[in-house]
């Protein structure tokens, strides 16, 4: 296993952050989108969090996808109240020993006897709290921030931290900053594009992959380990991690059967790995055709509107039932979407996304592109392989 340190974009982030960029709006909230498996959560954890360690920054991370049977607001006031405990510790003992019963801080009066318990405090006063007694400021990372948008209590627990950020930030200082991921920028997008969302007015930003450094740092690998190997074919490597879809785990999966003594590979081992990458994504692309195939007319045909409408969609309206009547060929009634949708979301694994507000996504954005490559193709829909016919609903 190698993890490629990815140390100037951390610190890029981090002077966005504190507000010291020139422009942009980071210290208002940082709203990072990138497909599933492309390195977000190391990258937040391996190289965000320590070099907001470094800047002088206190560091709570949570991840909601870590316990999904958890309400969200509990898992990051867990998170808070962790990162508390070293303070409270201190804060408490000078406490005790000043005899107090209550100690002030900031604009904060707290029972001496309940320090230590995060229990009863409001989010908003958890995060002054550990502002307050670290003496720093605070960054909060939310990995997965899209799956607090699929409850009420996730909602509230937003709507909570965005008024935390407007009370302890001014110009020019900022005291609690906010950094959330997920792995689709349509979800991620409900947090931020409508007046009543908690984050209203911040832009959601594409994490940018790894790319031409992390591959000539796996080449440089295996150049040292493998001299024999010189020189390395950088472009073609790159070409494969794009296919792979900058997913560095199948990468590095298919370059360690390329290059295993035991493998079956004739010549230089780069094409061989650029055929793997052809390889996963046909099969990927099988894998979703098969499911879109393996459903119901109307499932196919509310999936089908989603694909063509992204964020725009709207599962009931004139339009939608007009386009879902057109491919079934007969009228479909919002009953009828509204159970197919729940079909959807019901399927293991889930093809579709539901927010607390009842807005709809697909669960996985990849779908996005196979729907686009094949309709620039003009191969949409998919069609069966012979001998299989589609179901019925009936
Ligand atoms: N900088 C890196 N160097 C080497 N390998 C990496 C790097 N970043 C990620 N990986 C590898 O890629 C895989 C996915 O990483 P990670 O879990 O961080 O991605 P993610 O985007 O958070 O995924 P998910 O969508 O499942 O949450 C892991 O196997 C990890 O080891
Ligand atoms: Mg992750």
């Amino acid at each position: 296993m190698i993890a490629f340190k990815r140390t100037a974009l951390a610190q890029e982030l981090v002077a966005a952050l504190q507000g010291k960029a020139l422009l942009g709006d980071a210290h208002n909230g940082l709203f990072l989108a990138a497909p599933r498996r492309t390195g977000k959560s190391t990258f937040l954890q391996g190289d965000l969090s320590p070099a907001l360690q470094a800047a002088g920054v206190v560091v709570v991370y949570v991840d909601l996808w870590a316990d999904v049977r958890r309400d969200p607001g509990g898992l990051i006031a867990g998170a808070i109240a962790r990162a508390l405990e070293p303070h409270l510790g201190l804060v408490a003992r000078a406490a005790k020993n000043a005899g107090l019963d209550k100690v002030k801080l900031g604009g904060l009066e707290v029972d001496a006897s309940k320090i230590g318990k995060v229990d009863g405090l409001t989010l908003n006063e958890a995060l002054r709290l550990l502002h307050e007694s670290a003496g720093k400021p605070v960054a909060l990372i939310i990995d997965e921030a899209q799956h607090a948008l699929i409850s009420e209590a996730g909602e509230t627990a937003m709507t909570a931290l965005k008024s935390a950020r407007d009370q302890l930030n001014r110009p020019g200082e900022v005291n609690l900053m906010l950094v959330m991921s997920g792995s689709d920028r349509d979800k991620l997008l409900r947090l931020v594009n409508t007046a009543a969302a908690p984050f209203y007015g911040s832009q959601i930003q594409r994490m940018p992959p790894l790319g031409p450094d992390f591959i000539g740092h796996v080449a440089g690998l295996i150049e040292a380990q493998r001299p024999s190997l010189q020189p390395v074919d950088l472009a073609l490597l790159l070409q494969a991690f794009e296919i792979f879809g900058y997913r560095p785990q199948f990468f590095m999966a298919a370059l360690g059967q390329v290059l295993s003594p035991l493998a079956d590979v004739a010549g230089r081992f780069e094409p061989a790995l650029l055929e793997a990458a052809w390889r996963q994504q046909a099969q990927d692309e099988a894998q979703m055709a098969s499911d879109y195939l393996g459903l119901k007319p109307t499932e196919q045909a509310v999936l089908w509107r989603m694909l063509e409408q992204g964020p725009r969609y709207r599962p009931y309206d004139a339009e939608a039932l007009h386009f879902y009547r057109d491919k079934t060929g007969r009228p479909v009634s919002v009953t009828q979407a509204q159970k197919a949708l729940e079909a959807l979301r019901q399927r293991m694994p889930a093809l579709v996304w539901k927010s607390a507000r009842g807005e709809y996504a697909l669960e996985d954005a990849a779908m996005h592109r196979w729907f686009d490559h094949l309709a620039a193709a003009g191969k949409w829909p998919p069609s069966a392989p012979q001998g299989q016919l589609p179901f019925d609903d009936d």
